[in-house]
């Protein structure tokens, strides 16, 4: 139902009339010092692209480099423990997995999860008129290179672990009891990056509202002081030629709608008839820190309008 000819969040296969399999895989190396907090945002991170399908996380498969020579069998232990606690808090199951030495570490899963094949959520369902509903603030980019360079404080970084261990589980569940147009969820390419592709495969132009975007701590004040990591540029340079900036808006601010994402948030494209219901319901879910940021406002081939405000 969903594969290689329109890139996508996961695979989907239907397997019979009320069940299809949502496929996905990803991992990466260690954005935190902590290995347990490690495989638990790695864990969040890979379980993501099944919810942001409208799927539910079934089995999942552990995948691992590492360098058990030189970091030893306890640090891939922890690793491992906080993967498979998070699998565990998904209602998932860990069944196995596959490891090699590498001088590098990389951890990350292969999940399988199942959704009603009429329940499919796609990134190219936007409609026109569509509310953009984004569930986690975003700088999780920035705050990895300030903790490499040693700014972030101990408070700092526990925000930073807990907003990428958060799971998107609780945002997919409103998601899929409202029913909504589209969604992705926001990772490497960014919030531009990833609202480009789904405005591009739902043939649609959107516009953000830079004032409504949710921001983590301190990180408007690392992005003004150049501390970005280099995804940040490759996403500007790849998303640019499809992005407007409207008004005279901060390099910072920009910068941070760039900023690729470690277990981000899921972006929701929702009817308008349905954006209160489905805010009601993340309410409910305590999703506390959604924002609606945007809108789709017409047919368009995926360009991107950034604005101050809502007109
Ligand atoms: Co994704
Ligand atoms: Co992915
Ligand atoms: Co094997």
């Amino acid at each position: 139902m969903v594969g290689c000819a329109l890139p996508d969040d996961a695979g989907v296969f239907r397997i019979g009339e009320e069940l299809a399999l949502v496929q996905t895989v990803d991992f990466f190396t260690p954005v935190v010092d902590d290995p347990y907090q490690f495989g638990q945002v790695a864990a969040a991170n890979a379980l993501s692209d099944v919810y942001a399908m409208g799927g539910k996380p079934l089995t999942a498969l552990n995948i691992v480099a590492f360098p058990t020579c030189t970091l030893g069998i306890e640090v891939l232990r922890e690793i491992v423990r906080g993967g498979c606690d998070k699998v565990a808090e998904a209602g998932a199951v860990v069944l196995g997995g596959h490891s090699i030495e590498d001088s590098e570490p990389k951890y990350g899963l292969a999940v399988t999860g199942i959704v009603h094949p009429d329940k499919v959520v796609t990134n190219s369902g936007a409609q026109p008129g569509d509310y953009l509903i984004l569930t986690k603030p975003l700088g999780t980019g920035v705050l990895a290179t300030a903790l490499k360079a040693g700014m972030l404080e101990p408070e700092d970084e526990k925000v930073f672990v807990e907003v990428m261990a958060t799971l998107n589980a609780a945002a997919a569940k409103a998601m899929t009891h409202i029913g909504v147009s589209a969604c992705t969820d926001i990772t490497g390419f960014g919030l531009l990056g990833h609202l480009r592709e789904m405005a591009c495969n739902s043939k649609v132009d959107a516009e953000v509202w830079v004032s409504q975007v949710p921001f983590l701590p301190r990180v408007l004040e690392f992005a003004s002081m150049g501390i970005l990591p280099g995804g940040a540029y490759a996403n500007k340079e790849h998303v640019t030629p499809f992005v407007e900036f409207a008004e005279e808006i901060p390099e910072a601010e920009k910068d941070l709608l760039y900023d690729p994402q470690t277990s981000g948030g899921l972006l929701i494209a929702v009817p308008e008839d349905r954006k209160e219901a489905l805010e009601g319901e993340l309410r409910n879910q305590g999703v506390a820190s959604y924002r609606v940021i945007g809108r789709v406002v017409g047919e368009g081939k995926g360009k991107i309008v950034v604005r101050r405000e809502s007109k």
